[in-house]
């Protein structure tokens, strides 16, 4: 099974907000984003990419999370519509980030506009969700909570992780993919940054015996593993998939090969190229050679 792994798109160009949309966190944000995001982003990456994943031909898309930047009405819309442009729901799951969660509110707002790439196989829309195909069961954790203005952090909280853990011990069977937007490590993501209980959900993930875990929030390509019962499972984190290289690594996604019968895990890394705006691969490495 091939995954394709995509992470922080943070779409532009932003709606104009009103007067009132601004009166909250989003004012910082908004700054931020005229300062640094507007620029970093750019139609013809998104084109590129989009072109380049569906090149790929990959068996399922992840998006983990931070598809919008300040939470307002008209961002909802235009990440359904780039979602739609990578794939049919049932090929395509997303899991929220802080950014998609910035005001109070938002994070239900996503939840209802993203749905249908967001929900079970039981069709119903609540974190954690689990999606099954072939022998691999995807996932999704929501890290998202509203947080004061200047705050990243994201929360996953005792109902999820208990959740998760039923999850995780339900389907052994299968090659256990977990998505989620804040990296679940202290080490990774710190402060206000964090994930805030990242202790606890890094023990559900090893004592779960999680295979592979996915996730976005720092603009960086990052490999690391983490101990279950199973061996080392690889925790992946990529670059912002949208971005030009000015604030942040280059844009760059991640193609990951199961094999689920021997339970091998290829890891192919793409960045963007410019000036021509193409993917190319950057490397390719077999997981098992990189653990402990
Ligand atoms: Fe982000
Ligand atoms: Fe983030």
């Amino acid at each position: 099974m091939r995954i394709a792994h995509l992470s922080d798109l943070h779409l532009g160009p932003l709606p104009r907000p009103t007067l009132g949309a601004l009166l909250s966190k989003r004012a910082f944000g908004y700054a931020n984003w005229v300062r640094n995001r507007g620029r970093a982003l750019s139609g013809s990456i998104l084109e590129a990419l989009v072109a380049d994943i569906a090149a790929q031909r990959p068996d399922h898309i992840c998006v983990t999370g931070d598809l919008i930047n300040i939470a307002l009405p008209g961002e909802f819309t235009a990440a359904a519509q780039f979602l739609a442009a990578l794939g049919p729901p049932d090929k395509v799951s997303c899991v929220l980030g802080n950014h998609d969660a910035y005001v109070p509110g938002a994070a239900a707002h996503a939840a209802e506009v993203w749905a249908p790439y967001m929900s079970g196989d039981d069709g119903r829309q609540r974190f954690p969700y689990v999606r099954r195909r072939d022998r691999v069961a995807l996932i999704g954790v929501s890290t998202a909570v509203a947080t004061p203005p200047l705050s990243a952090r994201g929360r996953v909280g005792a109902t999820q992780c208990e959740a998760l853990g039923n999850l995780l011990d339900r389907n052994d069977a299968y090659y256990k993919v977990v998505m989620i937007h804040h990296p679940p490590d202290g080490a990774l993501a710190s402060g206000h940054r964090a994930l805030a209980d990242y202790r606890r959900v890094r023990a559900v993930l090893s004592e779960g015996c999680a295979d592979l875990v996915l996730h976005g929030h720092n603009h960086t390509a990052t490999l690391t593993f983490l101990n279950t019962p199973r061996g080392e499972a690889p925790v992946i984190g990529v670059p912002s998939a949208s971005s030009d290289g000015s604030h942040h690594p280059m844009a760059g996604y991640a193609l990951i090969d199961i094999d689920t019968d021997s339970l091998t895990t290829n890891l192919t890394r793409r960045t963007l190229s410019m000036p021509d705006a193409r993917f190319v691969t950057v490397s390719s490495i077999d997981l098992a050679d990189h653990a402990r």
